[in-house]
Parts: structure tokens; C-alpha cells; sequence
């Protein structure tokens, strides 16, 4: 029998496989299309402090090898989530799935300044189990300061990881861009300020244009690239955050299949989360599940946290 279970800076997950934000719902979606008790934890959609309703139609569109997204973070906000979302996901998964342990909850956290997401991790934090980590998004404006965004700027980041590591005990995985000339800084940042955790990668900024009508496909007319077409360039993210970062590192980014995630694991990954793929195989985390534990006994290794950053060179 296989050790899977991981230790991703304090959040203790039963098997490294984690789903990314905005491509799992609020945890309850996929109840009888997958099998909760692969997953180590659920990572839900971005929450704020007040309702959102996010950009204009459409949202999406699909391109070769992946999805370029622009939902615009819509969300019910942080009261609702708290006292409706989270108990409603306890009872859906725990009856479905008729588990004793229902898998923890990493909630995604944004907002429009560094006030904001500290409110927000302060009222996440009251929750109590199964809400048992924050994950940052800083690739959102920072409108209180000039609107460029919060992961954008060392300075502004470190501001910002200070403030909710004040307002929150829990684990806090900070969510950084690929789109940054050099990780380094930025984790840092993330290190020096009191992350416990840094998650790789987030979307990367991209456009397309219907050359018919000669417009912006989407709404927001720009978005975010994610899918298989992603996956080299956040396995060179980790790869490059393991070697800088002491902390401990949540990957993401085309992940489909196992060795998409035990590439991930092997350059520095402790956990890794499904994102896009989910939208076509709803299965796919348990899979990856599944297939981490399978070439791990392949291979001799009897625990997966063995896999963390053991690429040989
Ligand atoms: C439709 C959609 C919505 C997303 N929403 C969020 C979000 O709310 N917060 C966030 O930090 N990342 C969000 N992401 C980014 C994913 O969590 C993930 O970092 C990215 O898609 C790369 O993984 P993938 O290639 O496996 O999808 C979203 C991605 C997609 C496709």
C-alpha cells in the first residue's frame, strides 16, 4: 500500500491530488461524476467579500490544446459562502460519498485591495473545518492602488501575504502568475511575509479574435490561457520556485493525466491540482490519483512525497 498522503505547508491531505479553483464549483458539482475519497483536498472558486457577478458573455473559448477563460471571478461573497456554501458541501459529499472525512476545503480568496482579502481570510478562518487553507489569487487588480495586479509588483505582494497571514491561522498558499520575467522575487515575497505554501501556476494572459467580425471573442475581450497547452510552462515555474523557495508548492496547469502530475511532483510539486480537465473527464483528479499510486509501486517507492523535487540532473 502506497503512502499518498502529503503535508502542504500545515494542510494535511490524504493523497497529493487536489482540484484548481474555478473548474470545481463550490465542492458539490461533481458529487456522483468522481470519486471524492482520491482527492486530498477540494479547492474552490474565488471568493471576495461581496457578491460578484464577473464579466460579460461570452466567458470562454476553446483553443488548440486548452481553454482561454474570462469569468471575471463571479462569486456569491464570503457571508454567503460561509453560512450557506460550506455546510451544504459537508452534508452533499458526506451523504453521497458516505464518507466519514469529507475531503478539506482550500478556499481561493481575491479582492480589490489588501483590506479586502484579509476581511475575507478573517471570516474564512472562523468557519472551521472543512475550510482548512487559503489560497491567494493575486492575478486581480489591485484597485485601490493603481489597478496593476497584486502579484505584479514584489513590494505590493509582500504587503499583501503580511496582511492575511495577520488576519488567519490557517495555512496560507499564496497563487502566484507564470507571467513574471523571475519567480524568485515574488517568492520571496511569499517566504519572508509568512506563506506557509505557494501555488504555480495561475492562467497566462491571452487573447482571440473571430476574424470575421474582426471583434474579441470574448466579453472581456482578453483572458486566460489554461489546459494541456500550459503544462510545459508551469512544470518550468516549479521547477524554478522549488530551487529558489524553501516553501512547499501546490502545482497546477495542464494536468490530464498522472505523468502530467508526477512531472510536476518530480520538479518540485508537493501537491498538484486538476483544473481544465475536469470540464471534459469530470473523473480526471481521481485518476491522476490513482495513477500516482500505481507508479509509485512501479517504481519502488513507497511513499508519494518521495516524488517532491526528485528529478535527477
Ligand atoms: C474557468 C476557469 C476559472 C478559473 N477561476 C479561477 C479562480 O477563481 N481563482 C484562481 O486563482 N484561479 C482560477 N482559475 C485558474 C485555475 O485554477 C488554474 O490555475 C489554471 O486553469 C491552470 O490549470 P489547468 O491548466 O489545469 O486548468 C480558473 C481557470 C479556469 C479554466
Amino acid at each position: 500500500m502506497i503512502d499518498l498522503s502529503v503535508d502542504l505547508g500545515g494542510l494535511k491531505m490524504r493523497t497529493p491530488v487536489t482540484t484548481a479553483s474555478g473548474t470545481f464549483g463550490y465542492g458539490t458539482e461533481y458529487v456522483g461524476a468522481t470519486d471524492y475519497a482520491k482527492l486530498g483536498a477540494v479547492t474552490v472558486k474565488g471568493i471576495r467579500r461581496d457578491p460578484w457577478p464577473g464579466n460579460a458573455m461570452p466567458r470562454h473559448v476553446e483553443v488548440f490544446g486548452g481553454l482561454v477563460n474570462a469569468i471575471g471571478l463571479q462569486g456569491p461573497g464570503v457571508e454567503a459562502f460561509a453560512s450557506h456554501y460550506v455546510k451544504h458541501y459537508v452534508k452533499t459529499v458526506a451523504e453521497a460519498d458516505a464518507q466519514e472525512r469529507v475531503p478539506p476545503m482550500i478556499v481561493n480568496i481575491w479582492g480589490g485591495s489588501v483590506e479586502e482579502y484579509a476581511e475575507v481570510a478573517a471570516r474564512l478562518t472562523q468557519v472551521g473545518p472543512p475550510v482548512e487553507a487559503i489560497e491567494c489569487n493575486v492575478s486581480c487588480p489591485n484597485v485601490k492602488e493603481g489597478g496593476h495586479t497584486f502579484g505584479q509588483d514584489p513590494a505590493v505582494l509582500a504587503r499583501l501575504v503580511k496582511a492575511v497571514r495577520a488576519a488567519t491561522t490557517l495555512p496560507l498558499i499564496v497563487k502566484l502568475a507564470p507571467n513574471v520575467p523571475d519567480i524568485a522575487p515574488y517568492a520571496a515575497a511569499c517566504a519572508d511575509n509568512g506563506a506557509d505554501a505557494l501555488a504555480l501556476i495561475n492562467t497566462i494572459p491571452a487573447m482571440v479574435i473571430d476574424i470575421e467580425t474582426r471583434r474579441p471573442v470574448l466579453g472581456n475581450r482578453t483572458g486566460g490561457l489554461s489546459g494541456r497547452c500550459v503544462h510545459p510552462v508551469a512544470v518550468k515555474a516549479v521547477y524554478d520556485a522549488h530551487r529558489r523557495s524553501r516553501l512547499p508548492i501546490l502545482a497546477m496547469g495542464g494536468v490530464y493525466e498522472a505523468k502530467d502530475a508526477i512531472e510536476l511532483m518530480l520538479a518540485g510539486a508537493t501537491a498538484v491540482a486538476v483544473g481544465t480537465a475536469t470540464f471534459t473527464t469530470p473523473e480526471t483528479a481521481a485518476k491522476v490519483c490513482d495513477g500516482i499510486a500505481e507508479y509509485c509501486e512501479r517504481h519502488g517507492i513507497a511513499a508519494a512525497r518521495e516524488l517532491t523535487g526528485a528529478l535527477e540532473e
